[in-house]
């Protein structure tokens, strides 16, 4: 039987192929193929990234590259939730570990010019299932909701070109946006600043 090929191999491999010169279309590249093969070899997840919080999903970290390279994370989705409309501005992997997941991408449309305001409009749903792995890459590809469809819970394991302790936030019907502090559920107090949107 071939070794099973978890978190450690997969960080190793991130490690090993990912430099400061790799361009984000490259790392995309890279963490989807190694998180497809992860997920497909048989991820076996620690529960000590399965921690629970208050909300509609918890984010457990998983690994954060010492050279600030990548971050990997994995996140708990209560069943029939989902996150704000959201950006990272950086590059990323979402991998479908248990359950499914719905990723729905936008477009702004409007010209940057107002401040704290945005206009965004929906361009695709994409559904993802369990070994399943979609990207997020700027500026193309940005701009996202994500929705738990199902009644079960749902974990996502996520790869981010750098540590996202901050993101922003869309509000379509009022063409609002903000600022929300990211926290780890796994790692209380260790990021300062609560969720201010929901
Ligand atoms: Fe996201």
């Amino acid at each position: 039987m071939a070794a099973a090929y978890g978190i450690e191999g997969y960080c190793r491999d991130l490690t090993r192929l990912i430099g400061p010169d790799t361009p984000a279309e490259k790392c995309v590249e890279i963490a989807r193929e190694r998180c497809a093969s992860m997920l497909k070899r048989g991820l076996d997840l620690r529960d000590e990234f399965k921690v629970v919080v208050p909300g509609q999903y918890s984010r457990n970290l998983v690994h954060r590259d010492p050279r600030g390279l990548f971050v990997v994370i994995a996140l708990l989705w209560k069943p029939e939730t989902a996150s704000a409309i959201h950006d990272h501005t950086t590059w990323g992997v979402m991998g479908t570990y248990e359950s499914a997941i719905e990723c729905t991408n936008y477009d702004r449309v409007d010209d940057g010019s107002t401040p704290g305001m945005a206009q965004v409009r929906e361009r695709e749903v994409i559904p993802s299932g369990e070994g399943n792995v979609e990207i997020v890459l700027p500026p193309r590809v940005d701009i996202h909701r994500m929705r738990n469809p199902t009644k079960r819970r749902t974990i996502t394991i996520h790869t981010y070109g750098r540590e996202v302790d901050a993101c922003n936030v869309y509000d379509p019907a009022t063409c609002r946006m903000g600022t929300v502090s990211l926290r780890y559920a796994n790692r209380p107090g260790e990021i300062p600043g609560a969720s201010r949107i929901g």
